[in-house]
């Protein structure tokens, strides 16, 4: 690995929020005085009650409970919109850029209090009350933005399922959190082509009792069936309501949102955040660590579907008053020129996107980006995936020309924000390391017994105390929680991650030590894929590991045993891809498929994943001990008839 250095370039420094004296002094208290640095902190909220506690946690298996602020109570829409309405009304809160480079607008605090109120009255209407759950479908328009601060204003609690999820996942989600309500479009619009919504919708909830009242954003006009009392066009409902209404005033620990994600076993779970906690860390990290100063342009390209895009397109800048760029296409459409032909024709001057965008952009070549300013290019961030060296130095000397310093945040859909990062003006860049911990992070390495590791090591990574933003259950499952995030180690929250930590400190995540892979940038739990292949006809069992995939990060590798008397065929092949696209969404489609006609079984029948993922690195050679399988054979058929991924 590269272990190249990059100091705070000087200009970066004299204006920097916090420079590396800074930095130590505020982690330093964070972790000494959990309760004086976090209820200072707080007072970035308005609160309309104050809290009296701040601190209430324990990790301890036996009752992991996470609490903050907990007598406090705030409203998390009156604090990213209402007091900048007030105070800056005329300020520009989104830059919305559609998917056409024709397509773009501005919302201001003001219009941006508006719109919030009235879509809330639209909620109430269709008789949304606190902690009723409420599903978001949508693409990247404001309307997404203005559908989350809507529900946060009346209580309501969020999930939100990316677009790209098939019916079947929509489905599970709605009927996961048990929504009454779910926010549509009538199709969506990524790279010049559509995007079924509502007919995905129609599909999820065909079979879905619960689901009363859907509600559909018009976005391109497109001719959609509308089913008579359930289905209604969200402008016809938002003309018969006002534009007033006043937040409720919600417990710091009221729920704020859910968001499924996937885990190593069974169905994705739900994630839940709260309101307090998670709104003075989504503030703080991202007025930190991207340097956020008054005034400036920041640009987020995720999608609202990933947590990445609840902490660090709405409630993060929004909470701290900032302009927000709202995306709704993809990097290479009209051309891989897309975002910075954005970044100038909007002046952005904090960019934040993944390390797989980079890849592809990087195979795009130079001159794509040459052929435009990016001056008012400040800094970069980078999340969701280990950022390779190459890449790195690309978007340091390419997009950045060498001038902008590079966030590489490591977190999680459970984390709620950023664990470990750099900050621009106090941290030393090495290419590939999140480097060092935000402040209140207590990470720590563990061995497999859970002993605690010191000095330049690797191992596991945990955190060992709570940090505002982390989830607080699984919806409905408590238990689940517990045994997913508290019961390897003792004490600790276990991230699912490997790290290292070098002889300064740094920390570079080396990928997920579960079954969990990452597919550009998305997460994927390996068991999800295996079930939907196992669910064709045809499929008699099915063992899915990830593999290094040059653009993706890991690619999906499928071992498949088929029914007896099935011949493996090359149409066979693609109609499995077809299948598990249809069943997931298309981030799940497996990149190659191995069919075999036996998997690596132990005596008592558990396949033996180590050997698989092996096989699918081409590291064969050192599979390790294969004496304990039930069939050691079965070995020489995978590697002879292994899939070429070059
Ligand atoms: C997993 C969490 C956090 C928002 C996006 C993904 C991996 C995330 C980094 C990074 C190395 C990273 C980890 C983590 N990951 N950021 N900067 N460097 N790995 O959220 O879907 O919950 O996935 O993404 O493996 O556990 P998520």
């Amino acid at each position: 690995m590269s272990e190249n250095v990059f100091p705070v370039p000087p200009q970066i420094a004299a204006n920097a929020l916090v420079d590396q004296a800074k930095y130590e002094e505020m982690y330093a208290r964070s972790v000494s005085d959990p309760n004086g640095f976090w209820g200072e902190q707080a007072g970035r909220l308005d609160w309309i009650k104050p809290f009296t506690k701040v601190k209430h946690t324990s990790f301890d298996p036996h009752n992991v409970s996470i609490k903050w602020f907990e007598d406090g109570e705030l409203n998390v829409s009156a604090n990213c919109v209402d007091r900048h309405a007030a105070a800056t009304p005329d300020k520009v809160a989104i830059i919305w850029e559609g998917d056409d480079p024709g397509d773009s607008k501005k919302i201001t605090y003001a219009e941006l209090k508006d719109e919030v109120s009235r879509f809330a009255n639209v909620l109430k209407a269709h008789g949304v009350k606190k902690g009723d759950r409420v599903t978001l479908y949508l693409p990247m328009i404001p309307e997404a933005a203005y559908a989350m601060l809507a529900c946060a204003r009346i209580g309501a609690v969020h999930s939100i399922v990316f677009g790209g999820f098939s019916p079947d996942s929509l489905g599970a989600r709605i009927e996961g959190c048990a929504s009454a309500v779910v926010i549509t479009a009538d199709e969506g619009l990524r790279g010049g082509r559509k995007v079924p919504l509502k007919a995905n919708v129609d599909a999820a909830v065909a079979k879905l009792p619960v689901v009363t009242s859907v509600l559909v954003v018009r976005r391109t006009g497109g001719a959609v069936a509308m089913t008579e009392g359930r289905d209604h066009y969200y402008d016809v409902e938002a003309a018969k309501v006002s534009t007033d209404c006043p937040p409720l005033a919600m417990n710091a620990e009221d729920p704020l949102f859910i968001l499924f994600t996937s885990g190593s076993t069974g169905q994705p779970k739900g994630v839940l955040h709260t309101t307090g906690g998670y709104l003075v860390y989504a503030s703080l990290t991202h007025q930190y660590v991207f340097d956020y100063h008054p005034g400036e342009i920041y640009w987020c390209t995720a999608d609202v579907g990933w947590v990445t895009g609840h902490s660090y397109i709405v409630y993060g800048p929004l909470a701290n008053g900032a302009t927000t760029l709202m995306f709704e296409g993809i990097p290479t459409y009209p051309t891989a020129s897309r975002f910075w032909d954005v970044v100038d024709k909007h002046q952005v001057n904090i960019f934040y996107t993944a390390p797989t965008a980079i890849r592809s952009l990087m195979g795009a070549g130079e001159a794509l980006v040459q052929k435009t300013s990016r001056k008012s290019l400040r800094i970069l961030g980078s999340v969701g995936e280990p950022i390779n060296p190459e890449a790195w130095m690309w978007y340091h000397n390419v997009v950045g020309e060498g001038r902008c310093p590079i966030v590489d945040t490591w977190w999680q859909t459970e984390t709620g924000g950023i664990l470990i990062t750099p900050l621009p003006g106090a941290t030393a860049l090495k290419p590939g390391s999140a480097t060092r911990p935000f402040f209140g992070v207590q990470p720590a390495i563990v061995d497999a017994e859970g002993k605690i590791l010191e000095g330049a090591t690797e191992g596991n990574l945990v955190i060992t105390d709570a940090w505002p933003g982390m989830m607080r259950t699984v919806f409905g499952d408590h238990e689940r929680f517990v045994q997913t995030y508290f019961s390897a180690y003792k004490g600790m929250y276990f991230t699912g991650d490997g790290c290292r930590r070098d002889a300064d400190g740094y920390y570079w995540i080396t990928g997920r030590v579960d079954d969990v892979i990452n597919v550009s940038g998305h997460r994927m739990g390996t068991a999800e894929v295996e079930s939907a292949l196992v669910a064709h006809p045809k499929v008699a069992e099915a063992a899915v590991v990830g593999y290094p995939h040059d653009l993706k990060g890991q690619g999906i590798y499928a071992y498949v045993t088929l029914m007896t008397g099935e011949e493996p065929t090359e149409v066979l092949r693609k109609e499995l891809v077809a299948w598990v696209r249809k069943e997931i969404g298309p981030i799940a489609s497996p990149d190659l498929i191995q069919f075999s006609p036996g998997l690596p079984k132990t005596r008592s029948g558990k396949i033996m994943r180590r050997i698989l993922r092996k096989i699918a690195e081409d590291s064969f050679d050192s599979l390790g001990d294969t004496s304990t399988l039930a069939d050691p054979t079965v070995v020489d058929d995978l590697i002879e008839h292994r899939q070429n991924r070059h």
